[in-house]
């Protein structure tokens, strides 16, 4: 079977492959390909371990229908429209469950760095900006005991609400498609319709997945419900949010701020106004940025291509 790996991975998902005789075709990082010579690799291979958000249209399965098989570097699968791939029965794998620690780090550290106004802090003193002490200025707001909401409370969001807990003793609201029992016996999470959630919530953290219903969900008028204290957090896809009605809601004293580890579109160009805002911090999408889950992310995809070539179904199958 031939694969083609569309930006290196970690060694562990490699060597797993090559022990299995699988060729491989990598595209070294450097090489960012135009989507014509993107396809033509995949037409001349049997399967695809795709990492990034390229998106894997109807037009790219018309073009590439002999696929076998297609393996996410990711948990999210919203670049892959899914009932194109149902249609012709390709399998497509994700990573789950092995970066729900590292992402929900991001998530929390977010939180607090907007608390803290802490990357605003940092640039000032690269300005040379840190006078003498005054008592009135660079004043924070504490999280001990507030309310944190979770939008899609799955593994990432039962993460970072067991975390906020722990340190903080947050009360945990959530809204989500389904009840999760779990989380309601382990930290007394309450379940909440939408709009409880915008307006009760001292923190609003998103970790749903991105489906196009839910595209620009937070945006001028669920901004305009929410507390004035609040912190809103995206660490799931920038798609959720309205980046101009955010800038809005920032400057304009409708909430407190927001910490972004995604943003919409991707990547944010140097000059986006939210960047220069005292009470926004933004990360360039490392929720699963660490050794730890890269190396375990590698070894899931490897097993789900290693699955097509022995003719088994994926372990981590999104839509079979
Ligand atoms: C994921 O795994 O979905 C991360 O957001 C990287 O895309």
């Amino acid at each position: 079977m031939n694969v083609f790996i569309t930006k290196n991975i970690p060694e562990s998902g490699i060597l797993l492959l090559k022990e299995k005789g699988i060729n491989l075709t990598i595209n070294p990082t450097e090489n960012i390909l135009s989507r014509n010579e993107y396809i033509k690799i995949c037409q001349k291979n049997d399967a695809l371990l795709n990492v990034g958000s390229t998106t894997l249209d109807e037009d790219f399965f018309q073009q590439c229908p002999h696929l076998k098989g297609i393996a996410l570097f990711s948990v999210g699968y919203d670049s892959v429209h899914i009932p194109s791939a149902n249609n012709r029965k390709i399998p497509v794998g994700n990573t789950p469950d092995v970066l729900n620690r590292a992402t929900s780090d991001i998530a929390f550290l977010l939180m607090q760095s907007v608390a803290r106004k802490s990357f605003y802090n940092h640039n000032r003193i690269t300005k040379g900006e840190w006078g003498s002490f005054n008592a009135l200025e660079n004043l924070g707001q504490e999280l001990y005991g507030k309310t944190l909401g979770i939008f899609g409370l799955g593994r990432i969001g039962f993460e970072m609400a067991q975390k906020c807990k722990a340190a903080f003793g947050m009360n945990i609201i959530y809204h989500n498609r389904s009840h999760n029992e779990n989380a309601e016996k382990e930290f007394d999470a309450q379940y909440v319709d939408f709009e409880t959630l915008l307006s009760q919530s001292d923190v609003l953290s998103v970790h749903s997945n991105y489906t196009e219903e839910n595209n620009e969900l937070f945006n001028k008028n669920t901004f305009s419900k929410m507390k004035r204290n609040a912190i809103f957090v995206n660490t799931a896809r920038g798609k959720f949010h309205n980046e101009d009605d955010l800038f809005y809601a920032l400057t304009n004293d409708i909430i407190w701020g927001a910490g972004l580890d995604v943003t919409n579109p991707e990547p944010m160009q140097k000059d986006n106004p939210l960047l220069s805002l005292p009470n926004c911090c933004i990360l360039p999408h490392i929720g699963s940025a660490t050794y730890e889950a890269r190396n375990a992310m590698a070894v899931c995809a490897a097993q789900n291509i290693v699955a097509l070539f022995e003719n088994k179904k994926m372990p981590f199958c999104v839509n079979e």
